[in-house]
């Protein structure tokens, strides 16, 4: 992994010349304490772990296309490995049974060989964001097919270009049973070893994952142990285990995320936090995850923080982002890469989920894109700082 290094940081990036009391650039008529440019950072994520794990992020449109001109020198200074937020899913990719939409997608694997970055498709079969067409399906056979081409057009359009993908996402209860879905409605519990035989077959060279969110946890953590023993039962590949890590700073699951680790990695399987993101905002049902059929009506008590995070919150992100790498380094030989789930804080999809409009802080980098104390504790733990 450590090919996919990237030209050091560079120190500032002041686009017009403005700055505010804090060294940022200002932009004309922005919005949401969102400034032009920033501080972008003395230092890089990248580097400093580079002995250590991939440091990824999810891009969205706007970034794959550069057109924004902060955050388009700021990914790749931070960044080497990329997955793309939305884009790939089966809604946008494949809108109809014989039309495909691979425009986006060609631009985002473009974006990530131009900058040597490792590059992560997102994601094959998964029970949501299916395009219309297939949620009408009605027969087994088609749903078949469905797989069969879908797999085959998508991973094997991009083989031996897309380093990892996810393969199959979500396809799990809490309790470690498989999810209801059309997949498993339709064509029973091996349509899991189907995904992975033709991702096998259409991209050979590239790193099959499974993917879920709540995967630390005992229970859904032996359901995938079972999976992964079924498949390799059955002669199936599958190479790693993408823990999303989506986590509240009110608790992170710290030793079952070490007994996890442990428990993949002694299955031969590469282990990866996918998409990780710390909310901090009160979640109004104690959730856990990301289960996105869920939504709540917003309110000044649900969304308490709209001009900042106070100080003692700060603190406590801080220590959850410090507590967590800590852990991450400690089993550096065993995790292969470390995503975010978004590049800074006004991207992530936790300001719209589980409620709209809140404003949320749960990733290392500010609204412009500034490097938050989070990041110096988890800077300090590297190698490299
Ligand atoms: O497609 C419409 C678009 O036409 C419209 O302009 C826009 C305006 O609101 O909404 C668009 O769709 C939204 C889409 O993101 C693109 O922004 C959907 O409403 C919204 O539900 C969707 O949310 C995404 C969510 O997956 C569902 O696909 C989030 O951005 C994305 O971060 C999230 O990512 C998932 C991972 O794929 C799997 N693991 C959980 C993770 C978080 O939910």
């Amino acid at each position: 992994m450590k090919e996919y290094l990237g030209p050091v940081s560079v120190v500032l990036i002041s686009l017009l010349g403005h700055t505010d009391k804090n060294g940022a650039a200002l932009i004309r008529g922005s919005a949401n304490f969102r400034s032009s440019t920033a501080v972008v950072a003395d230092s890089s994520l990248k580097d400093a772990f580079r002995n250590d794990f991939l440091i990824g992020t999810a891009l969205n449109l706007t970034q794959i296309d550069e057109k924004d001109p902060l955050v388009t020198q700021f990914i790749p200074l931070q960044f080497n490995a990329i997955t793309p937020e939305n884009i790939m899913k089966c809604e946008v990719i494949q809108p109809g049974w014989d039309d495909y939409n691979f425009g986006p997608a060609d631009r985002f694997v473009a974006y990530g060989r131009k900058h040597n970055m490792f590059i992560v498709g997102h994601t094959l079969i998964w029970h949501s964001q299916l395009s219309a067409f297939v949620k009408n399906i009605r027969s087994s056979d088609s749903l078949r097919l469905f797989m069969k081409n879908h797999i085959e057009k998508v991973a094997g359009r991009y083989a031996g270009q897309i380093n990892s993908w996810d393969v199959v996402n979500e396809a799990l209860n809490e309790d470690g049973s498989l999810r209801k879905s059309l997949f498993l409605e339709k064509l029973g519990p091996d349509y899991i070893r189907l995904a992975f035989e033709l991702a096998a077959r259409a991209a050979p060279n590239t790193e099959l994952y499974y993917n879920d969110y709540n995967i630390e946890q005992p229970q859904k953590r032996a359901g995938v142990i079972a999976m992964v023993k079924k498949l390799r039962e059955s002669g199936t590949r599958i190479d790693g285990i993408g823990i999303q890590a989506h986590w509240s700073i009110k608790n992170i699951p710290l030793q079952d995320i070490e007994a996890s680790i442990i428990a993949y990695s002694a299955l031969g399987l590469k282990v990866s936090f996918t998409e990780l993101d710390l909310t901090c905002l009160p979640n109004p049902w104690d959730l856990t995850g990301s289960d996105v059929n869920q939504n709540y009506e917003n309110s000044p008590f649900m969304n308490p923080y709209p001009s900042g995070l106070p100080d003692s919150m700060q603190a406590k992100l801080t220590k959850s982002y410090e507590d967590l790498f800590r852990l991450f380094v400690r089993y550096k030989d065993r995790i292969e890469r470390v995503t975010f789930w978004g590049v800074c804080d006004g991207q992530s999809w936790l300001n719209n989920w589980p409620v709209r409009g809140r404003t949320n802080y749960p990733l290392l980098f500010d609204r412009n894109c500034k490097p938050k104390p989070a990041y110096e504790k988890v800077m300090a733990l590297s190698d490299n700082p």
